[in-house]
């Protein structure tokens, strides 16, 4: 039946476009208004300081932290406590919630997004006077965790400089629970005479009329806030840091600009609320799709990193003051205080901190690394073959073909529209004959209908959020129209969201028959986009297991979804393999789930290059399976925008194109000369590159370093690469890339921080930088692609339709010579889609370049070799004759190209073996070594020698 509002809903796509007034400003939501002018306020008056102090804590002097009673001058009689946790790692983490309150604050966002309890330091040293408790510890006891007690005041110290300050300015506040009738009485006392502007009084804390503490009104809803205020407002500082990066997810440079004092950049906070936002700006901090409550600070001599565990909507000012430092102000909507400070001192011990905290990227299914096609939609299983048809024809490779919410029948996801989508398991297995997968929608929301079984199920089972009576179904409206959502929190839906993708009958009445356990799963809306719901989401005084609103839980729901989805992909097989799922909306811990990408860009080179920094900042934020629609989603990009685009995909860990369902059809065979040959270049380029992206990935899985490397995370040292955020480092791979994301470049400029040389990936041509910068030419058929000299980058080179094809193909190492003549590399491989690697499956060798010099004459030989790294790691229960190196036993080295060799070889062959092929040119003094079949597998030791003398 067509209804009105159907009719709308398919007006939405092309009418809706990013309207400011679909969104709050910090002015237009209650808490963060009252959050900033408590800090206006407390700059206003030079007296001001925090009403906030702690009873000194009784504590033994080994203890890793302590519980005491928190006061507060403006409410006395009301009872706060505090949690001062000293943890393995020096992670420090903070605590504060109301005691025997009015009701209870949400405490359970660690829950979700850590994975386990962080264990206890056993290395602390506490002393306590009547002002403060102080705690040394750290191997070199050069950290120093220091408690004021009147005002509160937390300071993080490492060899005697602060590094982070908690309420050293004065704001952190959290509203406690109140009746309606409290807080009259407080307006009443007011009301009789009582100035707005005494110190520590209430109303000055609080501001001088109940702003929005009852309910608040935005456009034409009203959020009726059952609970009354109960904000939370901290100071962060950083005194000695001057660039602050992460907070993902927000469309601006990587190091966050101001958004107060002399030097903001923006008039609004970054915003952390995560949402569905049509045709969003390229610079702003608005909120976008996800929320990572994570911001690293950095030094050229120290990083730091604060992890603010809050699930609620949370706006950050951020303040760069003239004396240095950055100032920031975290006013958070509900739940308790939760901040963990991550010590560093380097980014690298930075990310594995927190990953210790959250966990890390697993090592994804090898073929999500190659080429994903998508569009909305492709129509048809016909479309789809002859997309397929069309890859193939052209030499495109492609791994992956998508299908958006198109193939649904009425958007009910799980069942096919049969009249478009006649055959689904036959096309789904068209695409897998040729080693290819395909990744399908499936959307939070669920269509209200009784011919749904999916709907029916979850509504029998009672596990769908509730609207704000608590009682019965929430109804929003989203693709299918009238809809109702899940709710990830009630462990009744757990096993049935299982049981939904299950590809047989054995143990599943709800089986996903037509489909295959090789499908990936895209988690889409899961912000949850609500069209008519208050800025496109659920209304905030929605019910979820437990009793929670939905204003406690808005930012962690999107990752429950794609958690679930994970483990439900999971469990399609015994012993399961590794499922693939693209998640929208994501938090903290996400990145545990599968890959993300930025959401709906539009096609400009706005959006092209600050989806490079949005791609940063997520890997900052421990989730480094990230992209952006190549191409744009919305528009149609001229091709010379998409040729550059697919090189920012091709060197992004996640690589898809995608486009809206109104743009013209750009799959890469449709463009014309020269540009399609560009593209498939690119696309085999990036194939040829796949072993690099599985060894950055697989070194991700364990450290938490994220696999797009900028700056500041590869010099920590050098200040003048913290702001860079338009060029990278791929993982330790030595690839430098810096992405062209203008029209008509013909040269571009790299960021060089170090004196070594560096190599063009393409021409081998040697440059040195000159004040820190190497030219290079880019004209559209050229990419900016250095080696770092030390480096040995693994490829694979034959073309192939598709990744699984490859893995017999030979490897060529291309080994780029530092200026002392070293070098050294890596290549990780296993399987790609079981966990056998666990258990020792794997192949991973480390290569080296040594050069041996002679006293004033240069390099004498080189020897070039291969060792084991499993072996010396100790994988699982690792056999370097394991079942996966036997079934890649007989794949060889097939090329060495050695560059930064000044002069020719006398002679080159294995080491005690014999004489090998070669080949030697030299250009300007840039020398070329090829060394063509060495003759060597690669899963054994070998060594190659290089005599120049
Ligand atoms: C919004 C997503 O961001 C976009 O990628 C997708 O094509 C549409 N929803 C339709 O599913």
């Amino acid at each position: 039946m067509w209804s009105p509002g159907t009719f709308l809903l398919l007006l939405l796509p092309t009418v809706l476009a990013f309207k400011p007034s679909d969104f709050k400003t910090c002015s237009q939501s209650g808490f963060c208004r009252r959050g900033r002018a408590l800090a206006e306020r407390s700059q206003e008056l030079s007296s001001w300081h925090s009403p906030y102090s702690i009873e000194p804590p009784e504590l033994s002097p080994h203890q890793p932290g302590f519980t005491t009673n928190v006061h507060s001058s403006v409410y006395p009689n009301v009872k706060f406590v505090l949690d001062v946790i000293i943890h393995e790692e020096g992670i420090v983490r903070v605590r504060m919630d109301e005691e025997n309150g009015l009701r209870k604050r949400y405490n359970e966002a660690t829950q979700w997004a850590l994975i386990g309890e962080p264990l206890l330091s056993d290395d602390v040293l506490w002393t306590v006077d009547s002002k403060k408790a102080k705690a040394v510890y750290g191997s070199k006891k050069d950290m120093e965790l220091v408690v004021d007690f009147n005002p509160l005041k937390i300071t993080l110290f490492r060899g005697g400089v602060e590094q982070v300050v908690l309420n050293g300015r004065g704001l952190l506040h959290m509203e406690h629970f109140r009746t309606k009738e409290d807080s009259k009485l407080a307006e009443h006392i007011e009301g009789e005479g009582q100035s707005v502007l005494q110190v520590n009084s209430a109303a000055w804390f609080e501001g001088d009329t109940q702003d929005a503490f009852w309910d608040e009104t935005f456009s034409t809803w009203t959020d009726t806030k059952p609970k009354g205020p109960e904000s939370l407002s901290l100071d962060i500082t950083f005194p000695n840091h001057a660039h602050v990066y992460g907070i993902p997810q927000h469309a601006t440079n990587l190091s966050l600009p101001s958004t107060t004092g002399p030097t903001a950049r923006y008039t609004d906070p970054f915003r952390l609320y995560n949402a569905d936002v049509f045709e969003y700006l390229a610079d702003s901090p608005t909120s976008l799709y996800g929320s990572i409550p994570l911001m690293h600070a950095h030094s050229a001599t120290s990083t730091v990193a604060v992890f603010n565990a809050i699930a609620s909507e949370t706006w950050i000012d951020i303040t760069h003051v003239e004396k240095g430092g950055v100032e920031t102000h975290w006013i958070s909507e509900s739940g308790i205080l939760d901040v963990f400070l991550l010590p560093g001192p380097t980014p690298a011990d930075v990310f594995t901190q927190y990953a210790h905290l959250t966990g890390t990227a697993p090592l994804p299914a090898h073929w999500s690394l190659g080429y994903h096609q998508c569009r909305w939609n492709y129509v048809s299983s016909d479309d789809v073959r002859g997309v397929q048809d069309r890859f193939d024809e052209d030499d495109f490779p492609v791994d992956v073909f998508w299908l958006d919410i198109e193939y649904a029948e009425d958007h009910k996801y799980f069942m096919w529209n049969k009249k478009t989508f006649p055959d689904p398991v036959e096309m789904t297995k068209d695409v897998e004959a040729v080693e290819r997968k395909m990744v399908i929608i499936v959307d939070p929301h669920l269509k209200r209908s009784n011919d749904y079984p999916v709907y029916k199920r979850a509504s029998e089972l009672e596990v769908l959020v509730k609207p704000k009576s608590g009682e019965g179904e929430y109804e929003g409206w989203c693709w299918p129209g009238s809809s109702s959502w899940i709710d990830f929190f009630h462990p009744g839906s757990w096993d049935f969201w299982i049981s939904l993708f299950k590809t047989d009958t054995i143990d599943s009445q709800w089986s996903w028959t037509e489909s295959t356990n090789n499908v990936g799963i895209w988690n889409d809306m899961n912000e949850p986009s609500v069209f008519n719901g208050p800025e496109i989401t659920m209304p905030k005084d929605n019910i979820h297991y437990g009793g929670w609103e939905h204003r406690d839980v808005h930012n962690i729901n999107g990752m429950l979804f794609a958690n679930h989805t994970f483990q439900a992909a999971e469990a399609r097989t015994d012993p399961p393999r590794r499922p693939f799922v693209l998640t929208r909306a994501f938090y903290a811990g996400s990145q545990r789930f599968g890959a993300m990408w930025t959401g709906d860009n539009l096609g400009t080179w706005e959006h092209m290059a600050v989806g490079i920094k949005m791609v940063l900042a997520n890997g900052v934020g421990g989730m480094p399976f990230a992209g952006s629609d190549v191409g744009g989603f919305f528009g149609n990009p001229e091709p010379e925008m998409l040729v550059r685009w697919y090189v920012v995909g091709a060197f992004s860990p996640f690589f898809r194109a995608h486009a809206h369902i109104d743009t013209k059809r750009r799959e890469p065979y449709l463009l014309e000369e020269p540009y399609k040959s560009l593209v498939r270049d690119i696309l085999r380029l990036r194939y040829s590159m796949l072993p690099v992206w599985y060894t950055a990935f697989r070194e991700t899985s364990e450290s938490g370093v994220p696999i797009l490397r900028p700056q500041y995370v590869m010099f920590p040292e050098d200040d003048a690469g913290f702001g860079i955020d338009d060029q990278f480092y791929v993982g330790s791979s030595g690839l430098l890339v810096k992405p062209v994301t203008e029209k008509g470049v013909k040269e571009v400029s790299v960021y060089i921080a170090e004196d070594q040389v560096y190599y063009d990936y393409f021409t081998n041509q040697p440059h040195r930088p000159k004040n820190r910068q190497i030219t290079l030419p880019a004209n559209l058929d050229q990419i900016p692609l250095l080696i770092r000299g030390g480096s040995i980058i693994p490829t694979r080179e034959r073309p192939r339709r598709s990744s699984p094809l490859m893995k017999h193909d030979p490897f060529t190492l291309r080994i780029a010579l530092d200026t002392s003549g070293n070098a050294r590399g890596e290549v990780y491989l296993d399987d790609g889609e079981t966990y056998g690697y666990g258990k020792g499956d794997v192949v991973w060798r480390g290569f080296g370049a040594e050069s041996t010099k002679r006293k004033g004459k240069g390099i004498g030989a080189v020897r070039i070799s291969s060792v084991d790294l499993a072996v010396r790691t100790q994988v699982g229960a690792y056999d370097p004759k394991n079942e996966f190196a036997r079934s890649v036993g007989d794949v060889r080295v097939e090329k060495l190209v050695v560059l930064g060799l000044e002069k020719k070889p006398l002679s080159v062959g294995l080491e005690g073996g014999s004489e090998l092929e070669w080949e030697f040119a030299s250009k300007d003094g840039a020398g070329v070594l090829v060394i063509k079949d060495p003759a060597v597998r690669v899963v054994d030791d070998w060594a190659v020698v290089v005599k120049l003398e």
